[in-house]
């Protein structure tokens, strides 16, 4: 299979993506503006912002499966962009909350934290996130070192495992959205499965 050459990635894919990350955001800021978002716009709100930042989350462990299963290596260089483009939405959704829900209310946000358990297992997503964020440029990979940047980036997982558990706690009679998502996670899990990866993708 013909896959994009590096300097394609860089110039011209890398470039489109960072586009089609930004859209959810200026569709939302749109509508928001245009009081299009419905009765409960901070819902909408945390709705849009929360399903994009468990949607990139995912596409971002998707890179290292696609990569190895296409030989498109330019792939890597896609993939701080989705990660951080779902930090981003991430901490956009958790603004949100606090802001507009709590109006920066202490007591209630701690109360909340722990009334609600979707709520707990949120913050530990997001709390899990920050590493990921603030380790994922050049410098801090430098400065930890290969093989210790990569055990902080094992975070990851955990940040997937507890945004689809936030996602489905929080869901009371209808799961069939945060299944999916649940599918989707453990189809990433499963071919990181070495016995499985090795069959997938042998010699890459
Ligand atoms: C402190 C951290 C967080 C808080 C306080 C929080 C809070 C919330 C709230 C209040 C809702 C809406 C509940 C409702 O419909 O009444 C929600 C939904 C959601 N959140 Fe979070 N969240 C947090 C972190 C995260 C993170 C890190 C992710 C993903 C990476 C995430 C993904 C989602 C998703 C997918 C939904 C469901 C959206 C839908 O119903 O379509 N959240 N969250």
């Amino acid at each position: 299979m013909r896959v994009p050459s590096p300097e394609m990635t860089q110039k011209v894919v890398k470039p489109l993506l960072f586009v089609l990350c930004l859209l959810p955001a200026v569709w939302l800021l749109w509508q928001a503006f245009s009081d299009n978002l419905g009765a409960n716009p901070l819902e909408a709100l945390l709705h849009g912002t929360g399903d994009w930042a468990l949607r990139l989350l995912l596409l971002t462990l998707c890179v290292t499966p696609l990569r190895r299963l296409s030989g498109w290596h330019g792939l890597l260089k896609l993939r701080r962009l989705l990660g951080l483009s779902a930090f981003f939405y991430a901490l956009a959704h958790v603004s949100l909350w606090l802001v507009f829900e709590h109006f920066f209310d202490w007591q209630a946000i701690f109360a909340d934290i722990l009334k609600r358990p979707y709520i707990s297992v949120g913050l530990g997503a997001m709390l899990f996130m920050l590493p990921l964020a603030l380790t994922s440029n050049q410098y801090m990979l430098k400065r930890l070192g290969g093989r210790r940047w990569q055990e902080v980036h094992q975070l990851v997982y955990l940040v997937a495992i507890a945004a689809v558990i936030h996602f489905w706690w929080k869901m009371k009679l209808d799961i069939s959205e945060p299944f999916l998502y649940a599918v989707w996670l453990s189809v990433l899990l499963a071919v990181r499965y070495p016995p499985l990866a090795m069959r997938l993708y042998p010699s890459r």
